[in-house]
């Protein structure tokens, strides 16, 4: 039992310790009962050029400025242009066929209720510094290392 006391407490004391010198992207090393003093907000891009994609798989980020941009359960603006039957007017690439599928891959007439919140995986674009380092790197530049190196894999 006392081992099991002093135990948890040095458990507790080490999660304190990491709490008071967790480095945050965003709060920096401001210790959690302080406020930290908040980075600008980048602008938003409204340039109407698409970014390439990271990968294929990956939700194109949104070429243009998305204020005020209503999207609830009584209406979505995103759609009155991106919609199938609202290209003709607005000219602006349709949502792909993934977007009216359920979750089984069964296709809907409607946009699938999973991929109504537009916001939840497409993101305006800023000319902004990761936050986080990351060590990314395109399949493109993977492949052509290893086609250097000779591995035809
Ligand atoms: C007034 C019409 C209009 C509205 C409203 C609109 N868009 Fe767009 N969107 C476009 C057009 C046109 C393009 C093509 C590129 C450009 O001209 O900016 C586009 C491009 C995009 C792209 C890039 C697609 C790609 O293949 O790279 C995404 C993603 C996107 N919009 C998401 C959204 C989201 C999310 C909303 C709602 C928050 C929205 N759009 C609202 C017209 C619109
Ligand atoms: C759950 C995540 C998710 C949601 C929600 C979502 N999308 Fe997407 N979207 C994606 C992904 C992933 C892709 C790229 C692969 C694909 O087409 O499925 C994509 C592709 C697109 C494209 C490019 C289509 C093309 O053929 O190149 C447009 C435009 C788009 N989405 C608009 C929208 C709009 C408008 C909404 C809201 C009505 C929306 N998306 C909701 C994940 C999402």
């Amino acid at each position: 039992m006392r081992f099991l006391l002093s135990f948890s407490l040095i458990v507790v004391s080490a999660l304190a310790f990491t709490a008071d010198n967790l480095e945050n992207a965003r709060r920096g090393t401001t210790p959690l009962d302080q406020e930290s003093k908040p980075a600008p907000m980048y602008p938003v891009e409204n340039k109407d050029l698409k970014r390439p994609r990271a990968y294929s798989m990956q939700p194109p980020t949104i070429p243009h400025k998305i204020d005020n941009y209503q999207v609830d359960m009584k209406a979505n603006k995103c759609l009155s242009c991106h919609s199938r039957v609202r290209t003709g007017d607005s000219q602006a690439p349709m949502v792909s066929v993934t977007h009216y599928q359920d979750r089984d891959g069964n296709f809907l007439a409607e946009i699938s209720p999973r991929r109504y919140f537009c916001e939840q995986c497409h993101v305006p674009q800023a000319d902004a510094k990761p936050l986080v380092e990351n060590t990314f790197e395109d399949v493109d530049e993977i492949i052509k290392r290893n086609a250097a190196k000779g591995d035809k894999k």
